[in-house]
């Protein structure tokens, strides 16, 4: 993304560009989040009269939530569907192209979408005069998810450079450490420590990227090998509903627990884009509240860059 280029869809993260973190997105957000927190100050309502179609084929609770408060925070109508493979033409077998196509007809100005299959929202994208917004595609990317990701770590360091950051857990089907990956691998001196079981490490094609982009990484398989250096660890879930249903899950190595909260740094965060899960334990409910956990305001970050985006997109 650069002035010459104009974002139009969102697709994957590797299309946003350092530049547009930094000086674009980053400083709106602030301002968004700063319009929402501090009492008396206005919202702008600069969506106001138009309308944003949310299709939504897989479960969500914060992305689908976020975007939807984001659009009617800054004035825009909303139209949702929470559950678009049951209860939109989709299960009479239309294509996503012609849904979005459907959406321009009914002057939407946007169409954000949740899919089943990675590329989903590409195949949309390709035939769409409006914008689309990738809410997370299959095992593909969650790009919106990477944007307040990044936006929680520059707000806790105040910059994103020359950090050491663990992305843990299922690395493989995770669509979230995938789109975050890629924009760490757009900052400088980033060091990356890849923990994953057997079977869930991450894919070839973002470590070809990193690799290709001279960003240095490690793979490991236990968390607390590494919990002491890092500046970020951003935990992740098995995705077991992209597994076949015989695989066992053993994440014993990939857990949140007293050894490594006793070798986590004192100024480091613990993150996670949630949901976490029971099963699979990777950071349980006794350490929500420590001060270097910061699931929930990676929420909130959700709604102010997911403002941001859509007021820069839209407007
Ligand atoms: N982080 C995230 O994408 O959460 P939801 O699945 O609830 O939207």
């Amino acid at each position: 993304v650069s002035e010459k280029s104009p974002l139009q869809h969102v697709l994957e993260s590797q299309q946003l560009s350092r530049s547009f973190l930094d000086h674009e997105l980053f400083p709106a957000a602030y301002r968004m989040q700063m319009s929402t927190e501090v009492v008396g100050d206005e919202i702008s309502r600069s969506l106001a009269g138009q309308s944003i179609s949310c299709l939504f084929y897989e479960p969500s609770t914060r992305t689908r939530f976020s975007f939807e408060q984001a659009a009617g925070f800054l004035g825009a109508r909303v139209v949702s569907s929470e559950n678009a493979g049951e209860f939109s033409s989709a299960i009479k077998g239309e294509s996503i192209e012609d849904t979005v196509r459907v959406m321009e007809a009914l002057k939407f100005s946007a169409v954000i979408m949740r899919t089943k299959q990675a590329g989903d929202a590409k195949k949309a994208a390709a035939v769409s005069k409006i914008p689309i917004i990738n809410a997370g595609d299959g095992a593909g990317q969650h790009p919106t998810q990477a944007l307040l990701d990044l936006y929680t770590i520059h707000q806790k360091f105040g910059l994103v450079d020359d950090l050491r950051v663990a992305l843990v857990g299922d690395l493989a089907n995770g669509r979230t450490a995938r789109s975050l990956a890629y924009l760490l691998g757009k900052y400088e001196n980033i060091y990356l420590d890849l923990v994953a079981p057997v079977g869930m490490q991450m894919k070839q094609d973002i470590l070809d990227y990193l690799g290709s982009h001279g960003i240095r990484f490690e793979q490991h398989q236990r968390l607390v090998d590494v919990a002491e250096h890092a500046d970020a660890i951003y935990m992740t879930r098995a995705q077991t509903e992209r597994m076949p249903s015989e695989d066992t899950v053993n994440g014993e190595g990939v857990r949140i627990n007293d050894y490594v909260m006793a070798a986590v740094k004192k100024h480091a965060i613990i993150m996670h884009p949630l949901p976490r899960s029971d099963d699979f334990a990777e950071l349980p409910e006794k350490y929500t509240d420590d001060p270097r956990v910061v699931i929930f305001q990676q929420v909130a970050n959700g709604l102010y860059t997911r403002m941001a985006l859509l007021n820069y997109l839209l407007n």
